[in-house]
């Protein structure tokens, strides 16, 4: 019988910056497939280093990753899992470059080989998803940080893929804006892995918790995740609850 291998796996994943004396990651074996998970660790354990890796941003010095069980070793198939692998920076300035929203959005549809009018469709329709109507003509590096991340988001999802890694994607919104991006996933309820300081974050929008320290990845055997009590976003503003 012919088992399904996992839309993506890691093995053997180990990697040092080069000016680096130590080890960041150390054989990191890991696989996902339909899961939605929390990556939590310490600033500098590691996290962004792992996501690049994947996307095939920096190379590992040892171990494989496979997509769909086939190894992806050079450029072209890279090409190939960041079609399928919507990858979401941690600074959005990073990942937003054209002039316009419209034209950040239809950027990666046109690259899949949509027509112009397909791409500006499907970024239209995944902007109006993210409440971002009416942002389509707004000079991308006049956005405020919350509206740059919306729009990295929508930059990723306009193609469709089949898998997010999202670094931080709540660092930077609002609490209202911040509950619409948890409503939003769980409306894709596509597999995610998603790094966050963020634990409520992760509460709702994930059902696994990894760790990473030390160079590891541990999976956390129960979500580890407490309620824990926080500042009214509205502080001492009248206001209203439920609204
Ligand atoms: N290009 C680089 N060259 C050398 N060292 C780097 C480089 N990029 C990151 N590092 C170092 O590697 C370590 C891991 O960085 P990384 O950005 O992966 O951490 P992180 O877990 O994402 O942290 P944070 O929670 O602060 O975002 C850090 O000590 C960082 O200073
Ligand atoms: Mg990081």
């Amino acid at each position: 019988m012919k088992t399904e291998r996992p839309l993506l796996e890691l093995q053997n994943i180990s990697y040092s910056y080069p000016e680096s004396k130590s080890s960041l990651l150390q054989e990191i074996n890991f696989n996902i497939n339909t899961e939605q998970i929390g990556l939590i660790g310490a600033n500098g354990s590691g996290k962004t280093t792992l996501f690049q890796i994947i996307m095939g941003l920096l190379k590992p010095d040892t171990g494989k990753i496979l997509l769909h069980g086939t190894e992806v070793n050079n450029e072209k198939d890279f090409l190939g899992l960041r079609r399928d692998i919507g990858f979401l920076f941690q600074h959005s300035d990073d990942q937003l470059f054209s002039p316009t929203v419209l034209e950040d959005v239809a950027f990666g549809p046109l690259n899949l080989g949509m027509t112009p009018d397909d791409a500006k469709e499907i970024s239209l329709r995944t902007l109006n998803q993210l409440g971002l109507k009416g942002f389509e003509d707004r000079i991308t590096h006049k956005l405020s940080g919350g509206e740059k991340k919306l729009v990295a988001l929508a930059t990723i999802l306009s193609m469709q893929p089949k898998l997010l890694l999202l670094d931080e994607p709540s660092n930077t919104l609002d609490p209202a804006t911040r509950e619409r991006l948890i409503t939003i996933l769980k409306e894709q309820n596509l597999p995610h892995i998603i790094i966050s300081h963020d634990l409520d974050f992760l509460a709702s929008t994930c059902t696994q918790l990894y760790t990473l320290r030390d160079g590891q990845l541990i999976r956390c055997k129960e979500k580890q995740i407490h309620s824990h009590e926080h500042i009214h976003p509205y502080g001492d503003h009248p206001h209203q609850h439920g609204t």
